[in-house]
């Protein structure tokens, strides 16, 4: 399809822009277009579009003429002098198969067209085999997302309240279980704060390949607890006390494998209380311990194990929506995250991804002492895990409040609506690739388009997540259904006692 023809402006054509006047009204912003040149074929996108009148450009004429009730356009032949003009940044030029840096601008004069959808699909990265994540916006290209380039390093989801996040990487999740054991599959495991993604439970095609680990039910195994892991979930011990505290764990491990036993936080009480140690120390110990008692999340073994959690194409929803402890929260992930981690360096469970919903909570810039337990696991894996095939997906719509360290590691964005001027800058200087167009442009996207910009693609592109397979948790359901139900449940309960009487 033909949209117009490149003009000559003052600052261009240039190796890395050019302008062209509009012949087709179909042309919009993010269109990938094709221009012929000496070099080879043109490629680029549309980054902005104006347009033009010289009838409309003098406000105090128009507003004298149309002060006595008489309309321009319909005296004059206003439309005959309307002129759109599409601005393009250059991509490359495309020669032989391959995009190359273009070295030499477009031709006045030239034509310019919609680039081909084939070629197209080869210059932006997608894979055949790859992930089904939507559409590409104005193109009828399905965006398939190569496994290797979005997993292999890490991916990070953000965007407002609201914007498609969760929606988004359960799409992502129905493509990961719907591997066959040839494509590889990788386990996922997701941190869902607010239980949206029960769903898969009980949907169909995702519900034999689905747990569900409710929160209240899981347990950290003391059992094989290492010191220094001990010593994280204690931060406010000073470095006598930790060291106290690690001979008595230490002993009591011996002696409980020596009879083939594991043990509880119970059991640590009761050693601290029955050891040497000084008053001055014990007792500030015992304190934080009956803290660390009070969360009700330790026990002798882990609950569900590493190996439960991490299963090749399946899925394991840690399901925290019913803890409001964030503290315990935190503890959770954490521990949970760092066994993950070191199970998989040992090659003991598959490659996993590490979905985590509302990161900022869990990875926080400004961290506090308590907040680091979680942060330091949530960045070790972000650094290190792809060597490892350890991968991590941060979820949030508090940019401005997510660790730096974890965003700069993230190889991926993918980023939908966002509205607040700070969070835009924020991650503008989180994203390199980013540039002022399409920085303005997250503003304008709508609920379900994102913006996939870094490793996964060759160049940044607006897609059009595609609808779901996967049953929405009720979770997530709105307000007036919600509402409606509880009536419902009510009118019934009411009834069901009438019909008793
Ligand atoms: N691609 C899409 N197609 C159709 N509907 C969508 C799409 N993305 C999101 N929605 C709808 O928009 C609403 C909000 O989506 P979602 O819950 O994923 O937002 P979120 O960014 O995770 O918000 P929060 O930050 O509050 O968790 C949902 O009701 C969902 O059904
Ligand atoms: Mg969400």
């Amino acid at each position: 399809m033909e949209l117009g023809t490149v003009i000559s402006t003052l600052e261009g054509p240039s190796t890395t822009d050019f302008s062209f006047v509009v012949s087709n009204n179909k042309v919009r912003k993010g269109h990938f277009v094709q221009s012929e040149t000496e070099e080879g074929l043109l490629i680029g996108a549309v980054t902005d579009i104006t347009r033009a009148n010289r009838y409309f450009e003098r406000a105090e004429s128009i507003a004298e003429y149309e002060r006595g009730g008489e309309s321009l356009s319909k005296n004059f032949p206003t439309t005959d002098w309307e002129y759109i003009v599409a601005n393009v940044r250059v991509l490359g030029v495309y020669s032989e198969g391959h995009l190359l840096r273009s070295t030499f601008p477009a031709a006045p004069g030239a034509k310019v067209s919609i680039a081909d959808d084939k070629l197209l699909k080869g210059i932006l990265g997608f894979d055949e085999n790859g992930m089904l994540l939507g559409q590409l916006e104005n193109h009828k290209i399905d965006v398939k997302v190569s496994l290797n380039r979005l997993l292999q390093k890490h991916f990070a989801v953000l965007a407002m309240s609201g914007a498609g996040k969760s929606y988004l990487a359960s799409v992502l999740i129905e493509e990961l279980l719907e591997r066959k054991p040839e494509q590889g599959r990788v386990a996922v495991v997701v941190v869902d704060v607010h239980g949206e993604y029960t769903g898969f439970k009980s949907s169909p095609e995702y519900s034999s390949k689905t747990t569900v680990f409710e929160g209240r039910k899981i347990r950290i195994g003391l059992g094989k607890v290492s010191p220094q892991i001990l010593g994280e979930f204690l931060p406010q011990l000073s470095s006598a006390q930790k060291r106290d505290i690690d001979s008595v764990l230490l002993a009591l491990r011996q002696e409980k494998k020596s009879k083939n036993e594991l043990f509880d936080l119970d059991d640590l009480v009761e050693k601290v209380g029955s050891s040497s140690m000084k008053e001055t120390t014990k007792a500030p110990l015992l304190a934080t311990l009956s803290s660390l008692k009070a969360l009700r999340i330790f026990s002798k073994s882990d609950n569900p194990s590493v190996y439960e959690l991490a299963q090749p194409g399946r899925l394991s929803v840690i399901d925290l929506s019913n803890i409001d402890n964030m503290r315990k929260k935190q503890l959770l992930v954490a521990y949970f995250a760092r066994k993950l981690f070191t199970a998989r360096k040992k090659s003991r469970i598959p490659p996993f991804i590490l979905l985590i919903e509302e990161s900022h909570n869990f990875a926080k810039e400004k961290a506090s002492k308590q907040d680091m337990l979680s942060k330091s696991i949530v960045e070790k894996i972000a650094r290190e895990g792809r060597k490892f095939g350890a991968s991590i997906g941060l979820i949030s719509q508090r940019p401005v409040q997510l660790s730096t360290t974890a965003l700069s590691q993230a190889n991926t964005h993918i980023i939908m609506r966002v509205t607040n001027p700070y969070d835009i800058k924020h991650i503008g200087e989180g994203c390199e690739a980013l540039d002022e167009s399409m920085l303005k442009s997250i503003s304008t996207l709508r609920v379900g388009e994102a913006l996939l910009i870094g490793e996964a693609v060759n160049f940044p592109v607006f897609v059009k997540i595609r609808s779901r397979k996967s049953k929405k948790s009720t979770k997530g359901e709105e307000i007036d259904v919600l509402a409606r139900k509880f009536e419902e449940l009510r009118e019934k309960k009411k009834a069901d006692v009438e019909a008793f009487i």
